[in-house]
């Protein structure tokens, strides 16, 4: 068997914000069925680093491949991030508050018959299909005509996870994904990130909460001020010395230890 290409692949990127230099000689591989968890402190880094990987922002300099492909900055954007196959979940800003669920699932890549109707019957199906088998929802009053601003928190994410897995990311990135969900709501995107792994694909995992993104992850990625300081497989690092090396760089104690 032919081994897959790293999903992501970073080489010396940099960026600055003005005179800002938010990322520092990153280089860094994510495998192609790997849940990494990119942790650190305010400001380290984080959000900057996959906003280059998602077509947000350019990188000041340095190169990145996605799949084994490099990417063209001049020509890369959110649009064709998706191309790439690369999905990113936010807090409820990724879907449309007052449409159905199942019209959700296709906005951008309608169904259609051959002079151009949507295929209403055809996109229910599969968003149904979606639901039961991608996200596991059963029951319990939500169906593929709910209203989107009637889902819980942790709802919503599991629509936009499920539509990820649906149109086969290869990478999906959550950046803070449970921020203000229910413990319940939590444990759903955690059995989500598990899907992920568990369907092949790759994950760039950002949380502030250790416990998460401990159980969830294959390896950590630890950035501080703008660069990164450690990657560090699960088998190397009980949860509590994770605690412990991070608590170290956000009270600055590694910076007397280099001195
Ligand atoms: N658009 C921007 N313009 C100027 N500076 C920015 C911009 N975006 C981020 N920064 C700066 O870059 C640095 C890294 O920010 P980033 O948002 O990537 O951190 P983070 O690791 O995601 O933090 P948090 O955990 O708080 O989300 C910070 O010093 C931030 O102020
Ligand atoms: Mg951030």
């Amino acid at each position: 068997m032919v081994e897959k290409p790293a999903a992501l692949r970073m080489v010396n990127i940099e960026k600055y914000f003005g005179l800002v230099h938010a990322l520092r000689n990153i280089n860094i591989e994510v495998g192609s069925n790997e849940i990494v968890g990119l942790i650190g402190d305010n400001g380290a880094g984080k959000s900057t680093l996959v906003k280059i990987l998602t077509g947000v922002y350019p990188p000041s300099s340095g190169e990145f491949y996605i799949a084994g492909r490099k990417v063209n900055p001049r020509t890369y954007s959110v649009k064709r991030a998706h191309q790439y196959g690369i999905e990113t979940v936010y807090q409820d800003k990724s879907l449309g508050e007052k449409q159905a669920l199942w019209r959700n699932f296709f906005i951008g890549r309608q169904i259609t018959y051959p002079f151009g109707f949507i295929n209403v019957k055809k996109e229910k199906e599969i968003a149904q299909e979606i639901m039961l088998n991608t996200i596991g929802f059963r029951g319990r009053g939500i169906t593929v005509n709910s209203k989107v601003n009637k889902l819980s928190g942790g709802e919503r994410q599991g629509v936009a996870i499920g539509r990820a897995m649906h149109f086969e990311a290869e990478l999906i990135v959550l950046d803070e994904p449970t921020v203000a969900l229910s413990l319940k709501e939590v444990r759903k995107v955690l059995n989500f990130v598990h899907k992920i792994k568990e369907g092949g694909k790759a994950c760039v995992y950002i949380t502030h909460d250790m416990q998460d993104v401990y159980e969830v992850s294959d390896r950590f990625i630890i950035m501080d001020r703008g660069e990164v300081v450690a990657s560090i497989t699960k088998a190397d690092i009980s949860l509590k010395a994770l605690d412990e090396f991070l608590l170290g760089y956000s009270q600055g104690l590694k910076d007397k230890e280099l001195s």
